[in-house]
């Protein structure tokens, strides 16, 4: 297994190449970087073959967060079943795979293990590349996997539970990262304030759907790090606010409501005002909003309003793969192959990998 301090996730020099092969290609794609077991089969041609999914919430649900050590050895149980029904599912057998796409990070490093020594395996057996993806770049590849995808250059507002952060994709694999959370991501933000008013695990999802029956004016929060410049995020203040505010309340459904709502508000505002910001800064015209806190129908809503005042475009990927999949690992991976990229035969796993190390598909743009 590389670590971090030696990052070379894709040798550049694969014997795949794709000109040679003069077909399209079908990649399995893995995902198993934290509480879900992701695989798909993407052709390059045809596009999504099959997807499935193993979602772990109700397991991590009775411990109130993802237990590391549980989500690997799940990740071990579900993982080959999964790919023997998208097999199924898509009328194919294992010889058809071109290649073996697994997210190597960042994320859970026992989780990434699983589908990082899978992956390899199954690549290894069928004498096939096996390419290393990184899960952000899945999450912000995702919008093109439908039917009306994005055009390059654009900007990615990639908000989950481990990540918030605003990238200028200039081309697949050429990203600068304009701004993060300085302390939590949008996600666990969320997480840990449905947590307190007790919506239980993950909350995400719980938050949102009460915070369409409160009233968002009723209590008064902040727009963290909005009146200064730059395109940091901070999410933790906002947390400690809306604590407070619960502590010191009533505590009853109409109020819990009422927090979820004026929470929900200040983080979409919060989201909005930068995202405004990095559209202004880079000049693009068409934004992603990619990652599982993409799922919020009120963050959806206020940015294609910004969208239309402003004359961008807004693409989002379908709602299930705004949280994590293996289908966004098989294009991301997909991508990679057809450039003729691919990984050496070590093993890659890291916990954290920076997104702005990839190497990019072809030469820079100027
Ligand atoms: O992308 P993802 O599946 O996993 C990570 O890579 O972290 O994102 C999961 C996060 C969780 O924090 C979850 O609570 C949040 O996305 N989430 C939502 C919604 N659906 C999922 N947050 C707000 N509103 C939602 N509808
Ligand atoms: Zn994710």
């Amino acid at each position: 297994m590389r670590c971090c301090g030696s990052l070379r996730p894709h040798d550049l020099q694969s014997p795949f190449t794709p000109a040679r092969q003069n077909r399209s290609v079908i990649v399995l794609g893995i995902e198993t970087s934290c509480d879900e077991t992701g695989v798909a089969l993407y052709d390059s041609v045809s596009g999504l073959l099959a997807h499935a999914l193993f979602s772990q919430v109700g397991i991590h649900a009775q411990y109130g967060g993802v237990v590391p050590e549980i989500a690997s050895r799940d990740h071990v149980r579900k993982l080959l079943p999964l790919i023997n029904q998208c097999l199924d599912d898509a009328g194919l057998g294992r010889d058809a795979i071109d290649a073996v796409a697994y997210t190597a990070g960042p994320g859970l490093i026992g989780a990434l293990l699983v589908g990082t020594a899978t992956g390899r395996s199954i690549a290894m057996a069928l004498d096939k590349p096996a390419i290393a993806v990184h899960h952000m770049e899945g999450h912000l590849l995702a919008p093109m996997l439908e039917a009306e995808p994005p055009e390059c250059p654009f900007v990615a507002l990639l908000v989950s539970g481990g990540h918030t952060m605003l990238v200028e994709v200039r081309a697949i694999g050429e990203y600068r990262i304009l701004g993060e959370t300085l302390d939590d991501a949008a996600g666990e933000a969320f997480d840990k304030t449905a947590k307190l008013m007790g919506l239980g695990y993950p909350g995400g999802p719980a938050l949102a759907a009460l915070a369409g029956q409160g009233d968002a004016g009723r209590f008064a929060f902040p727009r963290p790090m909005t009146d200064r410049p730059g395109l940091d995020f901070s999410f933790s203040g906002l947390k400690t606010h809306t604590r407070r505010l619960w502590v010191e309340s009533d505590q009853g459904d109409v109020t819990r409501a009422d927090i979820a709502a004026g929470f929900q508000q200040a983080v979409v505002d919060t989201l909005t005002i930068k995202c405004r910001r990095a559209m202004q800064q880079t000049r693009a015209q068409h934004l992603v909003v990619a990652g599982g806190v993409g799922a919020n129908l009120a963050l959806r809503q206020t940015l294609k309003k910004a969208g239309r005042k402003h004359g961008w475009k807004v693409a989002y990927p379908r709602l299930e793969f705004c949280t994590d999949n293996g289908a966004m690992i098989a294009f991301a991976g997909c991508q990679r192959l057809l450039a003729g990229q691919s990984s050496g035969p070590g093993l890659q796993a890291h916990a954290r990998w920076p997104l702005d190390q990839l190497p990019p598909l072809e030469a820079p743009s100027a």
